[in-house]
């Protein structure tokens, strides 16, 4: 069975997605960190991460698994790497690539086969598994994701993490391909005024009624 949950930086979606996961004895599987870890390995080696072509071909001789939940590049555990603020700024220019999105996305299907997962992303709902048996789209208001970001980057100012928020929001809806749009048969959440357990509590109550 495959769950899959969409929707914009800071909407909740890997907490809960986990949490759900864990609930349900499910794996969990991030779609983003797939993209972080290509960026990872493109600024490691030194490439210009705007430098579509070259992070192309760096991508394309990086190893990227999944062992134990954690990412792994050429065989080495990178998870506690992938949210560096370097990564986080470049990230989503990397996942405006095409190809990178499409070597990801065989990536994910090919891990997902015969599996048991909640997987969650901005496209895992509309391209990467269109057909998935429970589609969800989590949101929330800007402010109120750039409060949840602060809690876990006190050092960084409000204003500056909002303003950081909205630049991405606006690149993941305007990508060409793969771009964050709500599913025509998703359920939509609004998490903005609801606990992690709510949330949770929600998506489990739709997979339980409906399975
Ligand atoms: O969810 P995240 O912040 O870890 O994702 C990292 C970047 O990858 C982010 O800029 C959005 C992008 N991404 C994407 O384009 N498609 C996905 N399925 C998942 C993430």
């Amino acid at each position: 069975m495959i769950i899959a949950i969409d929707g914009p930086a800071g909407s909740g979606k890997s907490t809960i997605a986990r949490k759900v996961a864990e609930s349900l004895g499910f794996y969990f599987l991030n779609t983003g960190s797939f993209y972080r870890a290509y960026t990872l390995s493109a600024l490691r080696n030194g490439i210009d991460p705007l430098d579509k072509d070259a992070v192309l071909e760096c991508a394309k001789k990086t190893s990227i698994t999944v062992r134990d939940g954690a990412i792994c590049i050429d065989g080495i555990d990178e998870e506690a790497n992938l949210h560096t603020s370097a990564v986080d700024k470049y990230a989503s220019q990397v996942s405006s690539d095409p190809r990178i999105r499409e070597m990801v996305n065989s990536a994910v299907r090919k891990i997902a086969e015969g599996m048991n997962i909640v997987t969650e992303g901005r496209d895992t709902t509309t391209v990467i598994f269109p057909n998935a048996d429970f589609k969800f789209y989590f949101d929330a208001a800007p402010e109120v994701r750039a409060e949840r970001r602060l809690k876990d980057q006190p050092d960084e100012d409000f204003e500056t993490i909002l303003r950081s928020i909205k630049e991405r929001d606006k690149r993941d809806i305007e990508k060409a391909t793969g771009a964050l749009k709500i599913a025509e048969d998703a359920e939509y959440i609004d998490t903005s005024l609801l606990t992690i357990n709510q949330v949770c509590e929600r998506v489990i109550k739709t997979v339980r009624k409906d399975s």
